[in-house]
C-alpha cells in the first residue's frame, strides 16, 4: 500500500513544490493535491491533504498575487477552509474535486482558500501491519495537519489567524474537538510522536460543525432517553434491525434514568432566560425538555416559513406537507409546534440503533473500536452500562453474566479512561482544561438525524454559550444526519464572523 500512494511531496517545505501547482478550469482554482502533512507517516494515503486556491490569489503556479483579490479578500485576508473529512471514526482520506463528500464548491465560489485533510481512524494500521489509528490519533492527525498548513504559510495564500474547520458527524466532533483543543497540552505527546510542527499553534478561528457525534460517554443513555418510546431499530452501522429483547428494555429504562440525572447534573441554562434547564424524572418534562422542543419547533417553523416564500426547492406548500402529519405536527401560519417528542419519534424519526447504541452489547461499533487498542481492538468505555446491568442482575442472570464483567473492567483502566476524556469536547468548554478556543461555532443538526440523540448536541451548543462562545445553533428540518444546511447560509455566516 506504501508504495501505491500518491504523494505530491519530498519534504515538508511547500516552497519546493511550486511547479507541482496545477489549473483547473472548471473550478477556476489552482490546486496542490496529495500532499503528506507529516514525515512520520504511519498510514500515508490517509494522513495526507489537498489545498484549493482561487484563482486571484495566484499569478502562476506557486507565485502568490500580493495584489489579487476576490470578494474583497486578498491573499492575505482571505479565511481558509479546513474540512475534514472524518466519518464513522474510521480512517477517511482528504477529498477531491467533484469527488465523494467534496464540499469545495461554495467556500472556492465565494473566494475562500478550501483545504481538505485527512486523517487515519480506529482500523488504521502501519506498514508492520499494527494497528494505529484509535483515540485520539484521528484528532492529533487534523491537528498535525493544521500546524503543517502555517508551517507552509509563505506558499499557501489566506490569513492563517482565520482558519475555519468544517466537519460532519465524526467529522463534526472532530471539528468542534479543533475548536476547543487548540494547543492543549494534553497532546503534546501525541503530536510529538505525530512529526507535527511543535513551533505552530494548531488552533482554529471558528468551526461549523454539522450532526456532531460527542459525548460518546453519554450517548448511549441520550439515545435511550430520546428514543424511549420506540422499541424496534432499523439496520445501521451498530447492528442488524431489531426489536428490542426483554433485558433491552429493562436496559433501556435505566440508562434512561441514568441520562435524566446526568443532564440534570451538568446545570445547563436556557441561553435566553438564564433558567436552569432540567428534565423531569420520566424524561418528558422540564425545561430541558421544552428547550429542545422549542428549537424542533424553530426549524419546522423556519422550513415552513420559507416553503411559503418559495426559498425552498421544494414545491409543495405547507398544507400539501402537513397531510397526514396532524396528529403530531400543527402549523397556524406563524408557528410549528409538534406534540411532543414520543410522537416525533414513533410517527417521523424512528429509533435507527439498537440499545446499547454506541458501547453496544456486542462490543463492535465503531465507538468500541474507537477506544480498542492494538492487542485488544475494540473495548467497552461507558462504565454506567455496568451499573444498569448489574442491577438488573437478578432479572437477567445470564446478560449479566454474558455483559457485565467487560463493561465492569472500563473503570479499572485508567489509560483507557483518559484517551475517552481526550475526545469529549465537552471536558474542554467551561472547564479547568487551558486551551486556545474558537471565537465562533455553528451547529447545525438535521431534524431527521437518529444517528445520535438530539440533546447530545443541544448540550453542546449549551455548554459553549455559557461558556461565553458565540454558537449559532439550529436543527435544520428535513434534512438527514451530515447534509444538514440551508443553502448559502454557512457563507453567510462566514461573512458575518470574519
Ligand atoms: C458516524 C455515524 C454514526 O452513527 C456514528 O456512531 C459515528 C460516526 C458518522 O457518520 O461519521
Amino acid at each position: 500500500m506504501f508504495d501505491k500512494v500518491q504523494i505530491t511531496n519530498g519534504t515538508l517545505e511547500l516552497k519546493d513544490y511550486k511547479i507541482k501547482w496545477t489549473f483547473d478550469e472548471s473550478h477556476q482554482c489552482w490546486c496542490l493535491e496529495d500532499i503528506l502533512y507529516t514525515e512520520c507517516a504511519t498510514t500515508p494515503k490517509f494522513q495526507r491533504l489537498s489545498i484549493f486556491v482561487p484563482k486571484p490569489y495566484m499569478k502562476a503556479a506557486g507565485e502568490i498575487d500580493e495584489a489579487g483579490e476576490m470578494n474583497g479578500y486578498t491573499a492575505k485576508t482571505v479565511p481558509i477552509i479546513f474540512e475534514n473529512n472524518s466519518a464513522g471514526y474510521m480512517q477517511m482520506p482528504h477529498t477531491w474535486l467533484d469527488g465523494p463528500r467534496c464540499y469545495a464548491h461554495p467556500y472556492l465560489q465565494q473566494g475562500y482558500v478550501y483545504i481538505t485533510c485527512g486523517c487515519r481512524g480506529h482500523e488504521s494500521k502501519d506498514a508492520a501491519g499494527r494497528l494505529c489509528g484509535k483515540s485520539p490519533v484521528s484528532l492529533v492527525d487534523l491537528k498535525t495537519g493544521i500546524r503543517f498548513i502555517r508551517h507552509n504559510r509563505e506558499s499557501i495564500p489566506g490569513d492563517m489567524d482565520k482558519i475555519i474547520s468544517v466537519g460532519w458527524s465524526a467529522g463534526g466532533a472532530m471539528s468542534v474537538l479543533l475548536a476547543v483543543t487548540g494547543n492543549n497540552d494534553n497532546f503534546t505527546p501525541y503530536l510529538k510522536e505525530n512529526g507535527a510542527f511543535m513551533d505552530e499553534s494548531d488552533a482554529v478561528y471558528a468551526a461549523q460543525v454539522y450532526c456532531p457525534i460527542v459525548d460518546l460517554e453519554h450517548a448511549d443513555l441520550a439515545y435511550e432517553w430520546m428514543f424511549a418510546a420506540d422499541k424496534e431499530n432499523e439496520a445501521s452501522p451498530a447492528g442488524p434491525a431489531g426489536i428490542m429483547s426483554p433485558f433491552e428494555e429493562a436496559l433501556s429504562i435505566k440508562l434512561q434514568k441514568a441520562y435524566v440525572d446526568y443532564f440534570n447534573s451538568l446545570q445547563l441554562r436556557d441561553p435566553d432566560t438564564g433558567e436552569i434547564l432540567c428534565l423531569s424524572a420520566d424524561g418528558r418534562d422540564g425545561s430541558g425538555y421544552d428547550y429542545l422542543m422549542k428549537k424542533l419547533n424553530e426549524a419546522a417553523t423556519t422550513y415552513f416559513t420559507k416553503l411559503e416564500k418559495g426559498e425552498l426547492p421544494e414545491r409543495y406548500s405547507p398544507e400539501d406537507y402537513l397531510r397526514g402529519k396532524s396528529d403530531w405536527l400543527s402549523w397556524d401560519g406563524q408557528h410549528a409546534v409538534i406534540q411532543d417528542l414520543d410522537s416525533y419519534v414513533l410517527k417521523h424519526r424512528r429509533r435507527m440503533k439498537p440499545c446499547t447504541s454506541f458501547d453496544i452489547l456486542k462490543n463492535e461499533s465503531g465507538e468500541n473500536k474507537v477506544f480498542g487498542t492494538p492487542e485488544h481492538p475494540a473495548m467497552h468505555f461507558n462504565g454506567t452500562i455496568a451499573k444498569a446491568i448489574w442491577e438488573l442482575k437478578e432479572d437477567f442472570p445470564n446478560e449479566y453474566e454474558k455483559y457485565y464483567w467487560a463493561y465492569a473492567a472500563v473503570s479499572e483502566d485508567q489509560e483507557l479512561k483518559r484517551r475517552v476524556y481526550l475526545i469529549n469536547p465537552l471536558n474542554y468548554i467551561g472547564t479547568k482544561e487551558k486551551s486556545d478556543i474558537a471565537k465562533y461555532c455553528r451547529i447545525r443538526v438535521g431534524a431527521s438525524d437518529a444517528d445520535t440523540s438530539f440533546s447530545v448536541s443541544m448540550t453542546l451548543a449549551l455548554k459553549l454559550m455559557q461558556a461565553k462562545i458565540p454558537t449559532d445553533y439550529q436543527f435544520v428540518w428535513e434534512k438527514p444526519h451530515c447534509e444538514a444546511d440551508y443553502e448559502g447560509e454557512v457563507i453567510a455566516w462566514i461573512e458575518s464572523i470574519v
